[in-house]
């Protein structure tokens, strides 16, 4: 069996990179809603929705054992009812893991007390990192800010335009002290240089591609329940719910590599779109 990526669109190709080169290469499906992206500016109810479809598509289609959200604006708005409703009613031996508390865990595991966060609309407003972040400890200090614009500019060559609007956004962090600012946001990785150039040089990025691989290889290793069950030769499948040449260029782009990207489709008779 594989194991799914899921993203509103192409950022978390970045993720699914840095899991294919790290350690542990299991067999992959990664699925992109390109059609419905970007996920960052919509009802947590539609948010549900696409991502209970695209669920059906890992499990019923590819019979993916595992899927790991890769999106920040669904672990953030849909997780919690994907884990507890979606699976119990439908695959309960399956399992789904989203990115926000082990990219939490990397921050307290390196002793931060003050955090920044930059995340879409819906993640900022979910307020998810900073409730979860108070759970494990409430003496760690959160200062969010929403960057909306980054993913429509990342996702239709908006890219001369990005250092201005990075600069615009991360000034009212610049002043805030934190010591470490999490990209809450796959597609936010790409910008990793950029962001860095604008930041203070003392102010770590944790970016999800860094963090993501090895919390699933150790996740895998403490359930081979699951783990016995993935194949591990390393392919990769890659899938969008609507396909244009631009989004062909990005996907490379963000990637970094040529890669094959095909139109999934649900139900191939109907030609539904998923
Ligand atoms: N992939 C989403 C995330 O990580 C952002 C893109 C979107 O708005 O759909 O939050």
């Amino acid at each position: 069996m594989k194991i799914g990526i899921f993203d509103s669109g192409l950022g978390g190709l970045i993720i699914a990179k840095a899991i294919r080169q790290h350690t542990t290469q299991p067999d992959m499906i990664y699925f992109g809603d390109t059609l419905h992206i970007p996920y960052g500016n919509r009802s947590a109810e539609a948010i549900y929705a696409y991502s209970c479809r695209a669920m059906d598509y890992f499990f019923k289609v590819h019979d993916c054992a595992l899927v790991v959200v890769a999106c920040n604006t669904v672990s953030a708005c849909a997780l919690r009812r994907l884990q507890q409703e979606y699976l119990v009613e439908n695959f309960p031996e399956r399992r789904i893991l989203g990115v926000i508390v082990p990219t939490l865990e990397c921050a307290i595991e390196h002793g931060y007390k003050n955090i920044g966060l930059i995340g879409t609309n819906r993640t900022i407003l979910s307020n998810i990192f900073e409730e979860e972040i108070q759970k494990i400890n409430p003496d760690i200090t959160m200062q969010q800010i929403n960057t909306p614009l980054l993913v429509p500019l990342i996702e239709n060559e908006g890219m001369p335009w990005i250092d201005d609007v990075l600069e615009h956004y991360l000034a009212p962090l610049l002043e805030k002290d934190i010591e470490c600012l999490i990209l809450g946001c796959t597609h936010y990785a790409f910008l990793k240089e950029r962001i860095a150039k604008i930041l203070d040089k003392k102010i770590v990025i944790l970016s999800q591609d860094e963090i993501i691989p090895g919390k699933l290889e150790d996740y895998l290793s403490r359930h081979s329940e699951i783990a016995d069950k993935v194949s591990m030769n390393g392919t990769i499948n890659f899938y969008v719910s609507d396909i244009t040449p631009g989004y062909i260029s990005a996907s490379e782009k963000i990637y970094g590599d040529k890669i094959n990207i095909q139109k999934s489709v649900l139900c191939a008779k109907e030609n539904k779109y998923l």
